[in-house]
């Protein structure tokens, strides 16, 4: 057991030198900047004003109309576009220096009377399909980041779903979708989104293999959306995975729609779980190059779609009704907490339980100059992750203050030539569990 526990603790050791830094705070879109992603929401337009678009625009950096961009919205009439609603959104949104995710351009949902009433041949249909793309991308030209081109292409076992286009069209109409909206707007990115992909399955199969031939024919798709809705307690263990496969077919990933339900009344217990699920979702998401943002569709359980879906279930958002962020919030904002690089230049350290008895331990760290100049001082600093309690130490004025330690050089160990290095060593006293710290950081100075 002893000799497990020692060789646990030298193997996180070497993990140990990268050192995560300053806890979460906010807001999430700087946090998120930071990291390299975009962290957006799905709004709704008429509600932009007062503390709603005061959340939208601290919070988020690119908006996604919920409903605004859809073909029922934007041509109610044949012929007649309506983009007041959708320019509203994408004025905001450029207002507060926001990127926009334009949701979408073809879908079997929300479409006009007149298109689902009327009676078309394949060609008419195809005419109407690729006009519409070309209108509504063109107006929104250089102006929208990413485009949904095509929303939920497949059923649920992977094969094309039958909706009007897919039915009387084939597939084909995927690629021509594509191709009229990269005509429109070159800049562009556009994507594929689709619901229940998230985990490896029949079908986010049937996406993968979607992807590979439309990109065989060359047509111009540059990434998969995940809708991510997901149900309390259930984050698929496959989601990284997933997401990285189809980024290694050469398209971006991202999450499109994310939130994550339960059953009502939402316990402190639940929203706890949803915080854990949220921030595993950006975690899968930061661990995949190719991920480009998270969205979640909506930000406020007031402005959510859930409970008019799923009756008796909600809470699914990062906000209540009144909003206040709720612990999914701090979900989000830990998961996209800087994480400071291994000190380059600087100093590394490494941390092992060397001896454990019942109720006591001893552990040896090893400080090293990883720099090309002498390091005049040092200190490392490290929390107890389950409040041990350091009795005695040597070669370091080490203090403890609850469950925080602070090691410093002493006179004699302060200055360290390049590659240089000081070893120090305590005792401790725990009960229960002896984990080591799951993160040291080690600063130089004196
Ligand atoms: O605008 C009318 C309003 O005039 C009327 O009084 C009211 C009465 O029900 O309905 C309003 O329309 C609703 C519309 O949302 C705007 O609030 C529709 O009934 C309602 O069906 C529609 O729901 C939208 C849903 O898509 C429709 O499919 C949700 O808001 C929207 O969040 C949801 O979004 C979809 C994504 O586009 C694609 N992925 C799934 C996601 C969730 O379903």
């Amino acid at each position: 057991m002893l000799r497990r526990l020692i060789a646990a603790a030298a193997l996180l050791a070497a993990a140990l030198t990268a050192a995560p830094a300053a806890a979460a705070g906010g807001p999430l879109r700087d946090l998120a900047e930071a990291r390299g992603i975009y962290l957006g929401t799905a709004v709704t337009g008429d509600r932009l004003t007062g503390g709603y678009a005061d959340v939208a625009a601290d919070q988020f950096g690119s908006l996604t109309p919920g409903n605004e961009m859809k073909w029922d919205a934007v041509e109610p009439t044949r012929g007649s576009h309506d983009w007041s609603r959708a320019d509203r959104v994408v004025a905001f949104a450029e207002a507060h220096g926001q990127r926009v995710r334009g949701h979408t351009l073809v879908w079997h949902n929300q479409l006009p009377g007149w298109l689902t009433g009327g009676t078309w041949t394949a060609d008419q249909l195809r005419t109407l399909m690729t006009d519409h793309v070309t209108a509504e991308a063109g107006r929104y030209k250089g102006r929208v980041d990413h485009w949904d081109v095509v929303n939920e292409p497949l059923a649920e076992d992977g094969t094309l779903r039958r909706s009007v286009f897919g039915a009387t069209l084939g597939e084909s109409y995927i690629a021509d979708a594509f191709r009229a909206a990269r005509a429109a707007d070159p800049t562009a990115k556009l994507y594929l989104n689709d619901y229940s992909i998230e985990a490896v399955g029949a079908k986010s199969d049937g996406m993968y293999d979607l992807v590979k031939r439309l990109l065989a024919q060359g047509v111009p798709v540059d990434g998969v959306g995940f809708q991510a809705h997901l149900i309390l307690g259930q984050v698929p263990a496959s989601l990284e995975a997933n997401l990285r496969r189809f980024a290694d077919l050469g398209v971006d990933v991202a999450i499109t729609e994310l939130d994550v339900r339960t059953t009502l009344p939402a316990t402190a217990e639940k929203l706890d779980r949803q915080k854990a699920d949220y921030a595993s979702v950006v975690r899968a998401c930061l661990a995949v190059t190719r991920c480009a943002g998270v969205t979640v569709w909506g930000f406020t359980d007031s402005d959510s779609w859930i409970p008019d879906f799923f009756p008796g279930q909600g809470a699914a958002t990062l906000y209540d009704e009144d909003l206040y962020p709720k612990p999914a919030y701090d979900g989000i904002a830990g998961a996209l907490a800087p994480v400071t690089p291994p000190a380059p230049g600087v100093c590394s350290v490494t941390y092992a339980v060397t001896q454990q008895w019942a109720g006591g331990y001893t552990a040896q760290a090893t400080l090293r100059n990883t720099g090309t100049a002498p390091l005049d001082g040092w200190t490392v600093r490290w929390s107890q992750p389950a409040g041990q309690r350091v009795t005695q130490a040597w070669n370091t004025a080490l203090t403890q203050s609850g469950t925080e330690v602070t090691a410093s050089h002493l006179p004699y160990n302060a200055t360290l030539p390049p590659g240089g290095s000081a070893a120090f060593g305590l005792n401790g006293t725990w009960s229960g569990t002896n984990p080591p710290p799951t993160s040291l950081i080690c600063t130089s100075g004196t």
